[in-house]
């Protein structure tokens, strides 16, 4: 909480509740996200690139609704093999239902989202519509955090280095199936040829809107190995940055309530759903927002 005076000397119409950790993650009080302005969207984006989880509880959005919040956060960017919602192309439906027991979970394994693509998105935002009675928790690692704690030997190991993503087939290895007898559940269109191409980014990568801070950018879902190395040679190493990467300390865990709002900067973060609410139904709207090329964090 040490910071907590420092961020509410600013003058900030938004009122800073509390951080999730010393960390990562912080909780905004925002009375209604419909009617905020810019200075409202400005203190959102400067909380989002220096705790990388930003939580708003409360809200009542409709789809459109939705949208237009999102929109004001940048850019949204529509995603290959998830079918979004049929009237609502840039809103996805993330939902388990209560009788899809016994399966994975969609985002069920630590990941960024859509690290594959060119242009990885920049944020993700979920908001939660229907949510378990308990259990169904959110957990996100601060990847410049572990970044920055990285032995020296991974240092040296990764400077200059490139990671190839990839997401044929398609990385929600837990994802319903595409025959999945379920209306409402997700459902995937595999074998997207431009998506499915391997892509190289850099392995430490440097975050957009904080200078040269350090982003280390791989993860367990969709990096497979490191450019010049096959997957048997990369294996141990990124699980070892994997270990690291996901101590608690680099660590927050979100319990969601309903109408909850979270924003990840999904460029310094991996993130994992937890999947512990068999026989509850979960339903959230998810938006993205689109980004650049990853750079490489300069020497
Ligand atoms: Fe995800």
């Amino acid at each position: 909480m040490r910071n907590r005076e420092a961020l509410q000397q600013r003058g900030e119409k938004v009122k800073v509740d509390r951080l999730l950790t010393p960390t990562i993650g912080i909780e905004l009080d925002i009375p209604d996200v419909n009617h905020a302005d810019d200075e409202v969207i400005w203190t959102i984006r400067r909380h989002l690139a220096r705790h990388k989880v930003v939580s708003i509880r409360a809200q009542q959005l409709t789809e459109d609704q939705f949208l237009a919040f999102s929109r004001r956060l940048g850019s949204l960017v529509r995603l290959p093999y998830i079918r979004p919602m049929q009237d609502f192309p840039e809103i996805i439906a993330v939902l388990k239902e209560e009788d899809e027991v016994d399966m994975g979970v969609f985002g069920g394994d630590w990941h960024s989202d859509f690290s594959f693509l060119e242009c990885p998105p920049e944020i993700s935002i979920l908001y939660s519509r229907e949510i378990p009675a308990c259990g169904g928790d959110t957990v996100w690692a601060n990847m410049t955090a572990a970044c920055l704690a990285l032995p020296d030997d991974l240092k040296a190991f990764l400077t200059g280095r490139k990671a190839v993503h990839v997401g044929a087939p398609y990385g929600v290895r837990y994802a319903p199936e595409p025959q999945s007898r379920f209306e409402g559940s997700i459902r995937m269109d595999r074998h997207n040829p431009e998506a499915d191409a391997e892509q190289a980014h850099p392995a430490v990568c440097r975050h957009p809107e904080r200078g040269n801070e350090p982003v280390l950018f791989v993860n367990p879902t969709y990096t497979i190995r490191f450019e010049g190395m096959d997957e048997v040679q990369s294996r141990p190493i990124l699980e070892r940055l994997y270990g690291h990467a996901t101590r608690p300390e680099f660590c927050c865990r979100l319990n969601w309530l309903p109408d909850t709002i979270v924003l990840w900067d999904n460029r310094s973060t991996i993130h994992y759903a937890v999947n512990d609410y068999d026989g509850f139904r979960r339903m959230m709207w998810r938006t993205t927002v689109c980004s650049s090329r990853p750079l490489p964090a300069m020497p």
